[in-house]
């Protein structure tokens, strides 16, 4: 972000249901393992909303706290960002729904559409809007009820995915700290390998969709796995090399949460001790663009980030997309800007 304002995360927020699914639960649904699990994914349980919850219930939980943190009024807000692959409905979109419940009567509200990679792409087009001075606040949620799109039945997919929300309120921070660096990428030759295939406009809902199951997320597993671990390294590669600095001075990974052996790989690439590495899925599962923000915002809870810290945020997902941002971390807002 050379020669514009420097823009930064000034609090975060993250709400999780209560209802927890453990391995051991889905034991009893499908024909899988404990086992199996934990040593192919490391996911060993993950939270599924109630069915009256909606995407814009857990996102409306999130961004109380982030904004709490911030220190920022929801009417300060200029525009909200929400990621999200499960909105509550097509439209109106889910940010408009979110704006209403925090009296956020300022602000813009948008949708954005990348699947995992949601939240990078959220945050860097956030950035933009603050760095080049038309907004001050912005706040980005990461939000998924994935258990409404995920099919029980199936032990390919209903092993990996769970619910949340997490959410951040970007804004002007002072000079040195901040976004260093974003990396966006997409390729759409891949989109058939993750995808949620009817109730669109391609396959409009009927009795026959519903009947072949296409209302269901579906994945091909294993080419998902080897993109996964391509991006992840070169994306982390590109957002440092843009910033000018070394492997040796991230201080902090924060990785999408798909599958811990994913996240192994960039951490022996990158020579990371575990210390410098948040993983947080054995707890929460793949919860799309909700991951990394959920997972920042355990990090911080737990003292894990200081002033000055380097934090990598790296994640892919459906689309194909992938990402990942540089943040040089400081929660202060530059002199004047918090109006
Ligand atoms: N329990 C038991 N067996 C299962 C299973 C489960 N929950 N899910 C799949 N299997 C079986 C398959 O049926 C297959 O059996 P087969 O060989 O008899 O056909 C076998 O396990 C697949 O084994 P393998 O290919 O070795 O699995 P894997 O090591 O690739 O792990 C994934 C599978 C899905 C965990 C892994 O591919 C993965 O994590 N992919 C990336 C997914 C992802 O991150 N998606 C989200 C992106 S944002």
């Amino acid at each position: 972000m050379k020669g514009l304002r420097p823009v930064g995360i000034l609090g975060t927020g993250s709400y999780t249901p209560e209802r927890v699914l453990s391995n051991f639960d889905l034991e009893k649904m499908v024909d899988t393992s404990d086992e199996w699990i934990v040593s192919r994914t490391g996911i060993r349980e993950r939270r599924i909303s109630a069915p009256e919850q909606a995407s814009s219930d857990l996102a409306f939980e999130a961004a109380k706290k982030a904004l709490a943190k911030a220190n920022v009024s929801a009417e300060q807000l200029d525009m909200i960002i929400v990621a999200t692959v499960t909105p509550d409905m097509s439209f109106p979109s889910t940010a408009c729904l979110l704006q209403d419940k925090l009296g956020a009567k300022k602000a813009g509200a948008m949708d954005l559409s990348a699947a995992c990679t949601g939240f990078l792409y959220g945050i860097t087009t956030a950035a933009q809007f603050i760095a080049n001075g038309l907004y001050k606040h912005v706040l980005v949620v990461g939000v998924e009820t994935l258990s409404k799109i995920t099919n029980y039945k199936d032990r390919n997919t209903c092993v990996l995915f769970g619910d949340g929300a997490g959410a951040a309120v970007l804004g002007p921070v002072k000079e040195g700290y901040g976004f260093q660096s974003f990396e966006l990428g997409a390729d759409g030759s891949g989109g058939q390998l993750l995808c949620l295939p009817a109730g669109g406009s391609r396959i409009p809902a009927s009795t026959e969709s519903v009947a072949n199951d296409l209302h269901y997320l579906s994945m091909a597993g294993g080419e998902v796995f080897k993109f996964a671990v391509r991006v992840m390294n070169s994306a982390t590669e590109a957002v440092l090399a843009k910033a000018g600095l070394e492997r040796d001075e991230i201080d902090l990974l924060v990785p999408h949460q798909a599958n811990k052996r994913i996240i192994d790989s960039a951490v022996q690439r990158f020579g990371l001790s575990e210390d410098k590495v948040v993983v947080n899925l054995d707890r929460y599962g793949n919860m799309s663009s909700a991951s990394i923000p959920v997972a920042l915002d355990e990090a911080v809870a737990e003292g894990r980030v200081k002033e000055g810290d380097n934090l990598v945020f790296v994640g892919f997902g459906g689309g194909l997309t992938w990402g990942a941002a540089l943040l040089k971390w400081s929660t202060t807002p530059a002199e004047g800007s918090n109006a």
